[in-house]
């Protein structure tokens, strides 16, 4: 799809099941994605149970007269392999493919995103599907990518999956001796003896719920397996499709920050980065901007697709608001404006039954053209049209990356203490609003990724160290960077076993303190700190600690702790770095990023207020700067460039005034 020859604008569509409806409908569905603009579907998303209706026989004949329509009519096609959902006959035949609980419970046949990983059976029919479809439409020269099944996901605890979890550790760990190392199981007398006493983590096992474990090191190497395991199924189907169709780009649809998932593992496997943006009724624009940054920092910037979004409404969140006028176009724009090179959407078309008829689609059950939402998706349709292929490509180019990490994630969220209201991605986000806020282009980088390329790296609860990455930290900050870190960092390695010889472990000579003692504050409780003549709150949690070399440049200001640092500043080699030992509000972190991005010589692209949201991406064509107005009011911008917008034409100079209307965006392209 993406660096694909066949791809000259931004692709616009979504999934289309015309399988779900008599064939006679077709045409006039092709009339109406024709009137909206759209120019890819997605197809063959869940329609495994029709292309092998028994073991032994194949099926092809509706999908191959499903291909030959829409081809015929210049749709590009995005071709699922439908594995997600397995047919019923192979539940009813071969129980392994079938799933079991966290709790221990064994599934039916129900559902999708239902089979086992693990499981042999799915593994060598999802395999034997892919290639079959390779081959058998390998000539369609339509076809921008391969769609690996659907938001894989889930985990499952199985006879399958214990086995396969011993094999595993057996290859990371060689001997068991090294497990009982690896996971410090002295701990309550649970040293294993052989490969066959290790058993899965879950409420028959180790976990009191879903997040609380007494054995991390067990429930944290589950989590790698879980991930590595459907990630095998993943690189399955991949690779062979990938030997039959060499030169059609391969993904899967992500979820943004799913937890189960490490994406940053699988993007390696991955040709492109596809997601699926559903955003709850309350999300904040920067909750969805986080996202669309994190799905581009995992291939480094390279431009991602939005492989779904709704045209209206979802089915599934608890309120189901409706977009209002203009949202839908404006978080469209919101996904190009982060690095995204398409639109695309569930559905084009309502179901009439099941569990997704209540949720949006371009042709709703009315069937027809003359609808609010319908409506909204031509005049947008339009517009990509007119944009053709400017933007395709463009680069976010970021001097600031916040460090984002998959293990270190589940590690936080397992920690067993410090607060129940600690959360590893709010913590991010606290960081990230502000970067958005100001509009400075921010990467959400992975411990893998280069540093070199950035000035300021900010590790918000850093709590896993993995092994090398304090060195990287070292030669980031000796070479002039500035690393800004908080509290609970620098605890553990990657076994989660804690560095002795004081916090932040390995990350004390480089931030120059010793954090001695951690204090959990309840829900509504706060200490302060005053920074700059300004008084902040310091809440979660508060470390206790003593500067080393570094300077504290703000205190605790009651309790027995008052007079303690709050916020240090440590000089290293070139560089500097910062400690922030508690959390605080939105206020602070503003200030603070404003004030370290000042001194690294970043500039926020243009000063908005915080509605306005302001994102740079550049390619061959040039420089694009894109204006989201999030806000319900109109507002006024005063330009600090002169362009043209490539969605009105018109030509604006430096210093002249954009006015967004509520909702509203412009593109300009940079003279
Ligand atoms: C997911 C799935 C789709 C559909 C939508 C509904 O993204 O991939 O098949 O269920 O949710 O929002
Ligand atoms: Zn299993």
């Amino acid at each position: 799809m993406i660096e694909n020859n066949n791809v000259h604008k931004i692709l616009y569509g979504g999934d289309y099941n015309p399988e779900q409806w008599p064939e006679e409908s077709w045409e006039e569905d092709m009339r109406l994605m024709k009137l909206a603009h759209i120019d890819v579907v997605t197809l063959n998303v869940f329609s495994w149970a029709a292309l092998q209706p028994s073991e032994d026989t194949y099926c092809f004949d509706k999908l191959d007269r499903i291909m030959e329509t829409v081809t015929k009519h210049g749709m590009k096609v995005c071709l699922a392999t439908s594995t997600s959902a397995h047919p019923a006959w192979m539940a009813r035949r071969y129980p392994d493919i079938l799933r079991t609980e966290f709790n221990g419970m064994k599934r039916k046949f129900g559902s999708r995103h239902n089979s086992c990983p693990n499981s042999p059976t799915y593994r060598k029919y999802a395999q034997a599907l892919a290639g079959k479809l390779a081959e058998r439409y390998q000539s369609y020269d339509n076809i921008v990518a391969w769609h690996i099944s659907n938001e894989y996901g889930g985990e499952c605890y199985c006879e399958n999956c214990e086995r396969a979890f011993r094999k595993w550790l057996q290859n990371k760990y060689k001997t068991i001796d090294a497990v009982n190392e690896a996971w410090d199981t002295a701990f309550w007398g649970h040293t294993f003896y052989d490969f066959e006493d290790i058993v899965l983590p879950n409420m028959l096992s180790e976990h009191f719920d879903v997040n609380r474990t007494t054995f991390q090191g067990i429930s944290l190497d589950y989590r790698r397996f879980n991930s590595e395991s459907i990630l095998d199924c993943f690189r399955l189907e991949y690779d062979t499709v990938h030997a039959i169709t060499p030169n059609i780009p391969i993904t899967t649809n992500l979820m943004g920050n799913y937890q189960p998932l490490d994406y940053q593992m699988w993007a390696k496997y991955m040709d492109f980065i596809s997601w699926d943006n559903y955003p709850a009724y309350n999300a904040t624009l920067e909750d969805t901007a986080f996202k669309h940054d994190l799905m581009r920092g995992l291939k480094q910037g390279k431009p991602f697709a939005l492989m779904e979004q709704t045209p209206s409404v979802t089915n599934w969140h608890p309120y189901n608001a409706l977009k209002r006028p203009g949202v839908m176009r404006l978080w469209s724009y919101q996904a190009v404006a982060h690095g995204s090179d398409t639109i695309m959407f569930f559905q084009i078309k309502r179901s009439i039954g099941a569990c997704e008829k209540y949720h949006g689609a371009i042709i709703d059950h009315a069937g027809h053209e003359n609808t609010r939402v319908f409506r909204e998706i031509s005049q947008l349709g339009a517009e990509l049209d007119k944009i053709g292929s400017l933007t395709l490509g463009a680069r976010t180019d970021s001097k600031a990356a916040i460090v984002f990490d998959w293990d270190n994630w589940w590690a936080t969220d397992y920690s067993a203490g410090p607060s129940v209201n600690l959360h590893y991605c709010d913590e991010i986000l606290n960081y990230y609003k502000a970067f958005n806020n100001l509009n400075i282009p921010v990467d959400l980088v992975s411990v893998e990724d280069d540093l070199s390329d950035y000035r300021i790296v900010i590790a918000p609860v850093l709590y896993m160290v993995k092994p090398g990455y304090d060195e990287k930290l070292r030669h980031f900050v000796k070479d002039g960077g500035t690393f800004v870190t908080t509290f609970f960092s620098g605890y553990v390695d990657d076994h989660d076993l804690v560095t002795i010889g004081g916090y932040p472990g390995k990350l004390r000579d480089i931030l120059g303190i010793w954090v001695e003692e951690e204090d959990a504050l309840p829900e509504d409780a706060h200490n302060s700190f005053t920074y700059k003549g300004t008084t902040y709150p310091a809440s979660l949690l508060c470390d206790l600690l003593y500067t080393e070399g570094a300077e504290a440049l703000a205190s605790y200001e009651t309790d027995f702790y008052a007079g303690m640092p709050a916020l240090t500043r440590n000089t290293y080699g070139k560089g500097t770095t910062y400690y922030v030992a508690t959390r605080s509000n939105a206020d602070f972190y503003r200030t603070l990023i404003d004030e370290i991005c000042t001194t690294a010589d970043i500039q926020p692209i243009i000063d908005t207020p915080d509605c306005i949201e302001v994102t740079r991406r550049s390619n061959n064509n040039g420089t694009f700067l894109f204006f989201l107005n999030h806000d319900t009011e109109e507002h006024a911008i005063t330009l600090n460039c002169s362009g043209r917008d490539i969605l009105t034409d018109t030509e604006y100079q430096n210093g002249g005034t954009l006015i967004l209307t509520a909702k509203d965006v412009a593109i300009l392209q940079l003279n």
